[in-house]
Parts: structure tokens; sequence; C-alpha cells
């Protein structure tokens, strides 16, 4: 505050106003991205980036008002201006009248847009698909229901949606309460052990987002996200349809060291090998963007990394370390793991 009024009296005081041409093109593309409620490709996303921008006007609207009191008092302190009734009023109007007009009306305008950010809720549309969720430490179980013929299936840290349709989750969470959040999309919504919460959205434009989990869930809670793809109905019930037939056996080395060495009791790759359902399904894993939940560049480089030493690059990963498996049997497996297209 004593910044601003110096500002205002002596600039050559002001480093602020120096720094602005630089500050704010910086600022501002912070609000732009695969993950930023700012740059909405949802509806829910676009409801909250309204209320975000109605709530901003409002909120500057006090704030000027109140640094123009602060500034108008620090000149009155020299020229003792106001009488008692008149700064009585003063505050009665700008301290008390103003601000609860004001957060009234932002107030009256979140309830009533409050409707649209939860559509489905309100059963003003048709009940959509149910996809099911499910966070675990420190990773995310995706179910796919059966739909048009084409058979449910399972898979993990990638989430695929059709644009312009609205669909909705049911969210579970397998052990710490996790939180499902879209940030471009909409949301969010707390996943708690012991309970299903469900949360609609509708994606508007085709691109890939990224989705972090929200709510503090261990030590690796920060390497805790999953990609989204929203894509055209037609491409979307083609990955449907790849993913519900599975990846095809092939017999080479990295397969069979896949069973050998024990990483088929917990990750299943239907279509090779039997259902396992205690990690990541990484049935055509070569087309999800990362390894490790968000956390690495889908590389063979860093599937060979998260193998030998999961822990290292993911703290708390209940995946334990392959460093005693011989560096060409690593690179074997990796090699099998890139291929699963
Ligand atoms: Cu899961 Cu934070």
């Amino acid at each position: 505050m004593l910044h601003i009024a110096q500002c205002m009296t002596d600039r050559s005081k002001c480093k602020i106003l120096g720094q602005l041409p630089t500050a704010v093109p910086l600022v501002l593309a912070g609000c732009t991205g695969r993950q930023s409620a700012l740059d909405p490709a949802g509806q829910e996303a676009a409801e909250v980036h309204h209320l975000f921008v109605v709530m901003v006007i409002g909120g500057g609207f006090i704030w000027l008002a109140v640094i123009g009191l602060l500034l108008h008092s620090l000149r009155g302190q020299q020229r003792q201006t106001w009488s008692e009734e008149g700064a009585g009023r003063l505050i009665a109007w700008g301290g008390v009248a103003f601000p609860v007009v004001v957060l009234f009306a932002l107030l009256v305008y979140a309830v009533w847009l409050m409707p649209s950010v939860r559509p489905w809720l309100a059963r003003t549309v048709p009940e959509p698909t149910l996809i099911e969720v499910t966070g675990e430490q420190f990773w995310w179980r995706i179910r796919y229901p059966a739909e048009d013929g084409v058979a449910g299936f399972e898979t993990s840290n990638e989430l695929r949606l059709p644009v312009g349709e609205r669909v909705a989750f049911s969210l579970r969470a397998a052990d710490v309460i996790h939180s499902f959040w879209i940030p471009s999309l909409g949301g969010k919504m707390d996943m708690i052990p012991g309970r299903t919460n469900v949360l609609s959205l509708l994606p508007t434009r085709t691109g890939v987002f990224k989705a972090p989990c929200a709510e503090f869930c261990g030590t690796s809670h920060t390497y805790m996200a999953f990609s989204v793809v929203v894509m055209e109905r037609e491409a979307y019930d083609d990955w449907r349809r790849k993913q519900a037939s599975g990846n095809q056996p092939e017999g080479s080395e990295g397969e069979e060291l896949f069973t050998h060495h024990g990483c088929a009791a917990c990750h299943s790759v239907r279509g090779t090998t039997p259902v396992a359902g205690l990690g990541p399904d990484l049935t055509h894993f070569a087309e999800r963007e990362t390894v490790g939940a968000g956390t690495l560049a889908n590389t063979r480089e860093n599937i060979e990394r998260f193998i030998r030493d999961p822990s290292a690059i993911k703290p708390g990963a209940q995946m334990p370390a392959f460093d005693m498996v011989p560096q060409g049997e690593i690179a074997a497996i990796s090699e099998f793991l890139a291929g699963l297209r």
C-alpha cells in the first residue's frame, strides 16, 4: 500500500510500474495452455471462466474504491477536509453499503450460474455415458462401459472423450482421497474411499489436455496426472474398438520376459497376458503420452528408467525396483512396451 502511495507521489520510487511491460505478458501467458481453467475447452470450464471474469471485475471495483479512499485519506491528513459527519457518511456508504451491494450481486450471479455448472444433476440433459475413474496411489484406473456393441474395457492414465457430447464420471478412490480435475474442461470433484461421486462434463473442442490430481494424496501427489484427449466421434469409436480388442501377441523376447519377471502379475496387456488388474493396465501403452501417470515422456529410455527404479522417479510408488534384472532384459521389456500400438 505504501509503495503504491509512493508511486503516486514520486515516479522515481516506483519499481512496479517499470516492470509492468515485461511482467504482464508473462503472467498472461500462464492463462493459456492445456492445463488452464482460463482457456476453456468445455462447457463447465467456460461457465467457471465466466464467473471468474465477473468476480475479478466486481472485486476490482471494490479494490479501486478502497485504494481511492486510502489515497484520499493520506492526502486528507495534511488538509483536514472532512467534517466528522461527512467522514461517518463516507464510511457508511463506501465501507458498508458499496461492498454489501457488490458482494451480494456477485453472490446472486454465482448462485444463478450453479445449475449450468452441474446440468446433469439438474436433469436438464439426457443421462450420459458413465465412465468409471478410480484414484490410486499414484495413478488413475479408467473403465469404459460397453457401448454400441463395443465391449467395455479398462485403461489407465489417459482419458479419451468425444467432442460435443456430454459424459459423466463415477469417481472413486482405492486408498486415500484424491481429486479429479480437468482444468480445461471443468470440475473439480473429490474421490473419496467408500463413496462414489458423479461429475459430468461437456467437451466443446478437440485437443489434448492435462489433468492433475487436485488433492494431496501422498509423497507422489505431484506425479499423479492423466492426459485427456478430446476427439471427433468417429476417431473416438475407432479408438474404443481398438482398445476393446486389445493387443496381438507377438512372441517377442520382451513379451516373454514381461511375464517371466512377473510384470504380468500386476499389469495387463489385454490380448497377450491374463488379466491382472493390480497395477495400471498397459494395453496399447505406446499410444499414451506419458510414463508413470504424467511423470515422464513416453520414450523407450524413460520406460527403462522407470522399470529399473520407479521410486527414484516417483517416490512412494507401489511398484518395486527391478534393478536386479540384467540391462539387456530391461531393454527388451521396454522395447515390447514401446511397441504396444
Ligand atoms: Cu492423488 Cu493427489
